[in-house]
């Protein structure tokens, strides 16, 4: 088995599960102090070149003294991120993959003159510091920077004790990212977890689906996960607490509105940086720009042409379908649950992106679809899109609760019909699906103050999950189902109504 295919579905089994080992506490926040300190002179002058040019990255090594993040007792406390982040960190690895068999049959598919490790293409998301900096010693793979932020700015100011009691607002103006923010966090992921170019893939690299709930999880925190679920126990100022002086109900509901949020954002944080990615290809498109190829194959749906060929085939039989038979299609992965997710942000935006990606799926469901008409529709969702996730976190700032009716609103949208009818178009849209009711499925429970974690109706759903899991799965030595044909969608659909059925046992 391949260690992607293992670590996508282990990761999908274990949230089911969800059961997240609290490792450490967090301190608390001091409250924040308005921003006096107004730039000026030289220091001026400074600010004023690097936000011309963008602050500078510096590079693991300037993080990994033992007295800062390098520590090796991580158990104790905020100091030991760099150790966790080295031994257990998928992105310690993502240079030195560079090197492996792999990736050096890749490069010779590709006809690349240059090997992978001094590919710009492949560092830009396996090391993106050596695509920046002459100096070997900064090869970092996915180093702290890249989710953090380039540290030119803040590395110094960010070790004084004051750091702590800056404003988020000053933090984010010498170019620290906020990842406490669940939109911002995603942001940060996406923009490397998303699309690759199928001339890529077709040479061997890992086909990317990025869904941020499931890749959240397994993600070995170098971080408190429960400081997390604190900062969204919803109704107070949860930042001038810790942990333990929480009641675990209280946890619990902070966790739920966490895990939803942080599902929700995700989607919307992946289809943004989907169509901005289109965008900008259609924008080459328009030049004819050889080395960025139009239509780019990976913007369709892979299934609608890598399958196998029988008399009378489900795909034939099947009446669900949005798309009339014979055209790849907009890719569905980072679209299908997007297209029906209610009640996310404000109405007036989320109606104007939906026409907008309406649009777009039209565009793309054409055998060459025009550039210029796909640049300008991409830029126009791009915007919507934008005003829809400010309207998103706008609503949902820290304290906020997402109700647990919303969320049972949501599992029983995805069960229902228009699950039903999802399932049946393909298996991107199956494993969106399926991916969905297993990051909600925790939060409602969690939701509920009345429920006890033997719960039997939340027991049945896991089962029905883990049923789902295996009819989505990948059989040995496949990077692809075997086959998604009429067996498959069947049992599905018979496992979407029983969690379906698990839902309106819970109204009564
Ligand atoms: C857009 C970002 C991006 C680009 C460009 C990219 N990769 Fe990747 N690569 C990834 C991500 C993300 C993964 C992890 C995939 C997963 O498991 O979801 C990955 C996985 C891999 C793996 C499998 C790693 C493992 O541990 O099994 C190899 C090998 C690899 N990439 C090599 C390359 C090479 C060689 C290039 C250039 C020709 C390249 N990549 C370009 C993002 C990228
Ligand atoms: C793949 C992205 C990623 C990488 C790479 C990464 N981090 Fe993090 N880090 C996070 C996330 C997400 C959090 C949790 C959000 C938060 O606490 O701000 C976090 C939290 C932290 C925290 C706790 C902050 C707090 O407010 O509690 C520290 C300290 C930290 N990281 C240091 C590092 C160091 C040092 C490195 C490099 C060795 C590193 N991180 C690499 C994503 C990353
Ligand atoms: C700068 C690009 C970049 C960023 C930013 C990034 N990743 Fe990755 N990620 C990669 C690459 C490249 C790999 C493959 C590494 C390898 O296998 O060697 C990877 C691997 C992973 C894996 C392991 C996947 C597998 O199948 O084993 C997880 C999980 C993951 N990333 C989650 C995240 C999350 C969550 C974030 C945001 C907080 C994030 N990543 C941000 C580039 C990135
Ligand atoms: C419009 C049709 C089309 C779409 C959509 C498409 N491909 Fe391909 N793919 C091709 C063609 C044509 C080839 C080259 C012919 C060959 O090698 O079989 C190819 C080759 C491949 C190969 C190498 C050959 C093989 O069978 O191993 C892989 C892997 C692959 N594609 C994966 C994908 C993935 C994953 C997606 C979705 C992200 C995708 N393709 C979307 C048409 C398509």
């Amino acid at each position: 088995m391949t260690r992607q295919r293992i670590s996508f579905w282990t990761l999908a089994a274990a949230l089911a599960a969800m059961s997240f080992v609290v490792s450490r506490a967090v301190e608390p926040e001091p409250k924040s102090q308005p921003a006096t300190s107004h730039v000026t002179g030289d220091a001026g002058e400074k600010v004023n070149e690097v936000r011309r040019r963008g602050p500078r990255l510096l590079g693991n090594t300037s993080c990994t003294a033992a007295g800062c993040h390098g520590g090796v007792r991580p158990e104790k406390g905020i100091g030991g991120e760099y150790s966790l982040w080295l031994q257990n960190d998928p992105h310690a690895k993502a240079y030195s993959v560079l090197f492996n068999e792999l990736s050096q049959r890749m490069v010779e598919q590709l006809k690349s003159p240059r090997p992978a490790h001094q590919h710009g293409y492949c560092l830009s998301c396996h090391s993106p510091t050596a695509n920046w900096s002459p100096e070997p010693a900064t090869f970092d793979g996915v180093g702290c920077e890249q989710c953090h932020g380039p540290a030119e700015q803040w590395l110094e100011p960010h070790v004084h004790p004051k750091w702590k009691s800056r404003l988020m607002a000053e933090k984010t103006f010498l170019g620290f990212r906020n990842l406490h923010d669940v939109s911002e966090r995603a942001r940060t992921c996406v923009k490397c977890h998303t699309v690759v170019k199928h001339d890529l893939i077709a040479a061997g690299h890992p086909r990317l689906f990025f869904e941020m709930s499931a890749f959240h999880a397994n993600l070995p925190a170098h971080w408190s996960r429960e400081s997390d679920w604190v900062r969204h126990v919803p109704g107070t100022d949860a930042d001038s607490r810790q942990p333990e002086q929480i009641p675990a109900s209280e946890l619990r509901l902070g966790r739920s509105n966490f895990e939803a949020k942080l599902w929700v954002s995700g989607q919307l944080e992946t289809l943004h940086f989907t169509v901005k990615s289109l965008g900008f290809r259609a924008g080459h498109g328009m030049k004819h720009n050889p080395r960025w190829p139009w239509p780019e194959l990976s913007d369709w749906n892979c299934f609608a042409c890598h399958h196998d060929l029988k008399g009378s085939s489900w795909r034939q039989a099947r009446s669900s379908s949005t798309l009339a038979i014979g055209k790849p299609g907009w890719n569905s992965w980072p679209i299908t649950i997007i297209d029906f997710l209610p009640s996310a942000g404000d109405e007036k935006h989320v109606q104007a992106a939906r026409e907008s990606i309406g649009q777009l799926r039209d565009l793309m469901s054409r055998p060459y679809p025009l550039p210029n008409a796909v640049y300008e529709t991409a830029r126009a969702t791009q915007d919507h899109m934008t005003y829809w996730i400010t309207s998103w976190m706008n609503q949902n700032m820290r304290g906020m609760a997402i109700s647990r009716e919303l969320i049972d609103d949501w599992l029983r949208q995805m069960s229902g019909g228009e699950g039903q009818k999802l399932i049946a178009e393909n298996w991107d849209s199956a494993t969106q699906v399926y991916l969905g009711l297993s990051a909600l499925t925790p939060a409602a429970h969690d939701a509920r103050s009345d429920v006890m974690p033997n719960d039997e109706r939340h027991q049945a759903r896991l089962a029905i999950l883990g049923s789902m899991n295996q009819s989505l799965n990948f059989p040995d030595g496949f990077n692809s189902p075997r086959t998604f044909a009429a067996e498959q969608i069947e049992r599905l659909k018979r496992d979407l109504k029983r969690f379906r059925e698990t839902l309106e046992e819970g109204k009564r």
